[in-house]
């Protein structure tokens, strides 16, 4: 698992956005207001927008962009524009300290 930072400074209704190599997409990582730290892939499944600029609403995140809607708990687009899911990886809290382990891509290489 990948640290992204102590619990304590990522307030509810923050997100920070973490870069793990060249080959995974970007993470955003969100402190949502049911107290729950979750993780969702950085880009907008609409167009070209970082979902760790949006404004987190109870347990979504609202888009920046065109305002589309992602339940942070499973990834789903509740809100048009955006159809598609974000994919969502797992986290952890160890030690203070919160980590994510990144989810396989469909479209890896093994
Ligand atoms: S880029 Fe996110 S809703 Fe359009």
């Amino acid at each position: 698992m990948i640290p992204v930072c102590r619990i304590d400074d990522l307030p509810e209704g923050e997100a920070v956005r973490i870069t793990v190599d060249d080959h995974t997409p970007a993470i955003a990582v969100f402190h949502a207001e049911d107290g729950g730290f979750y993780a969702v892939d950085d880009l907008c499944s609409h167009q070209d927008a970082s979902l760790s600029e949006g404004y987190v609403e109870g347990c979504l995140v609202e888009c920046p962009l065109h305002a589309a809607l992602f339940d942070l708990r499973t990834g789903a687009a509740t809100c048009l524009p955006a159809r598609r899911p974000v994919r969502t990886h797992e986290v952890a809290v160890i030690d203070g300290v919160l980590h994510v382990r990144p989810a396989v891509r469909e479209d890896a290489v093994a």
